[in-house]
């Protein structure tokens, strides 16, 4: 018998150290943060898993693109070879450079919505619905219904609720929908995928409206090795294959190089429609840069060129899916809550579920989040009430979100199987004592993206 672990597919040649802490050294930089992981340096965090987003490891092929860039203004190679990159693995014409995902966004809904229209989505992730509301139209999410039940197994919770996008389309008539959108995978929702039926499906309906359909596409080789692993008469055919399928069902797409183009700062949008593009172009003029490097320099160009090909790499996304199930099938063994089943890029916790003693204005997401830190020096991040609620601008009063949920975001790259192993013993050393934690609240609070910038304190004596 072969060995069976899949194991790391890179040897490790540069290395970063990791500088150990103690719990008591933790307690004090946690407490002077406000109990916000986001005000913590990154030197005092052993591992950190608040994002995916711009914090992989990059290749030596990569490092060798960062030299080979040219930083000619205009024209340069470096954008060139960017260009076919897209091309060949999106399929699209018009390749537009932005310095991430959220420009691509503002440059889309800028050119394509005007104030009263409605973009649908599976679920807008929070920059995407904050730039269509910039312009002042309405952003709605058409989840299917097993994408809000955490506990439940589905292959595909991320994808669109066919049955309402008609209604919607029928309430409102087609002219008030300049686009709907797939979000892949579906980041909100808990990293989950959109099966090749559902976006099928999707698209004809857009087609028979006349809607153009635009994915944003983050994620999109995760989700493409997902439908590969999950969907009838996919299991042989290569991944860089089914993402071309995917796309050909779209007229365009925005990205941000950040997540699966394997870079740390980047993004595109990109389009079938040359007149949109040509009006896109001279948006990016205006605030990003010229169009062949959109804000970016380069070396950047050359690193996402290289990445959007390496990930499609077959070994490497067994090995990313691999690492994102163990963490997440370890942790649910031992009786952890998560959105079932783990993600691409992300296992979440049912903080809900793993502190029922906490209520949802007692903020128990941001309980696991400081626990987690001090068991560990791990850092993640509360999608919950902190991100997601409100608080009434006129009594004060405070309204939960409709989840509790704290997302544990694996880097591409970076952690290796003993870092997994560490991380699922803090959680359940967390778990063996969660009944004696309380929750939290706000001593300070801004009033929009409030989680960024908040602070609080425990209401209950943090062990030390
Ligand atoms: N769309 C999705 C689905 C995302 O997850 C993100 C970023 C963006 C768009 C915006 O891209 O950051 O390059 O401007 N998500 C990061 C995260 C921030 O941590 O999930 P960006």
């Amino acid at each position: 018998m072969p060995p069976k672990t899949i194991i790391e597919p890179f040897r490790i040649k540069v290395v970063e150290p990791i500088r150990m802490t103690t719990r008591d050294e933790r307690l004090a930089l946690l407490k002077d943060a406000g109990y916000n992981t986001f005000h913590l340096r990154s030197r005092d965090v052993i591992l950190d898993l608040l994002t995916d987003s711009g914090t992989s490891a990059m290749s030596a092929e990569q490092w060798a693109g960062i030299m080979r860039g040219d930083e000619a203004y205009a024209g340069s190679p470096s954008y060139y070879r960017f260009e076919d990159a897209v091309k060949e693995v999106f399929g699209f014409e018009q390749v537009i450079p932005t310095h991430q995902g959220r420009a691509a966004e503002r440059i889309l809904f800028e050119t394509m919505c005007s104030e009263g229209d409605i973009v649908p989505s599976n679920t807008h992730f929070d920059t995407t619905r904050a730039n269509v509301e910039a312009v002042g139209a309405r952003a709605v999410d058409l989840l299917v219904p097993e994408g809000r039940r955490h506990q439940e197994v589905h292959p595909f919770k991320g994808n669109l609720d066919t049955g309402r996008l008609r209604e919607l389309i029928r309430e409102e008539g087609a002219e008030r929908i300049p686009l709907v959108m797939l979000t892949l995978t579906n980041n909100s929702g808990g990293g989950q995928p959109v099966s090749m039926a559902n976006i099928r499906q999707v698209s004809e309906i857009c087609r028979e409206h006349g809607i153009p359909l635009y994915m944003d596409a983050c994620r999109f080789a995760e989700n493409a090795y997902m439908i590969r692993l999950r969907e009838e008469g996919y299991a042989e055919r290569p991944v860089a294959e089914i993402a071309r399928e995917i796309f050909s069902h779209a007229q365009g797409c925005t990205m941000s190089a950040k997540k699966d183009g394997l870079a740390n700062i980047g993004g595109f949008v990109a389009t079938n429609d040359p007149e949109l593009a040509r009006r896109q172009r001279n948006v990016l003029i205006l605030t990003e840069g010229f169009p062949t490097y959109g804000g970016l320099a380069g070396r950047d160009l050359e690193a996402i060129a290289i990445g959007l090909r390496e990930v499609l790499e077959e070994d490497y996304l067994e090995y990313r899916l691999a690492s994102v199930r163990y963490l997440g099938e370890a942790i649910a063994e031992a009786g952890v809550p998560i959105v079932q089943p783990p993600g691409g890029h992300a296992v979440y916790i049912d903080a809900a579920a793993f502190l029922p003693h906490v209520p949802p204005l007692e903020l128990p997401g941001q309980t696991v989040v400081a626990e987690l830190y001090l068991e560990g020096g791990i850092r993640c991040v509360e999608v919950g009430t902190v991100m997601f609620g409100r608080r009434d601008p006129e009594t004060g009063e405070e309204h939960p979100a409709p989840m509790e949920l704290v997302r544990l975001a694996l880097p591409r790259r970076v952690y290796t199987q003993s870092h997994v192993d560490f991380m699922v013993e803090a959680i359940v050393a967390f778990g063996e004592r969660k009944d004696s934690v309380g929750g939290y609240r706000f001593t300070y609070q801004e009033p929009v993206l409030r989680h960024f910038t908040a602070r609080f304190e425990p209401l209950y004596e943090v062990a030390g």
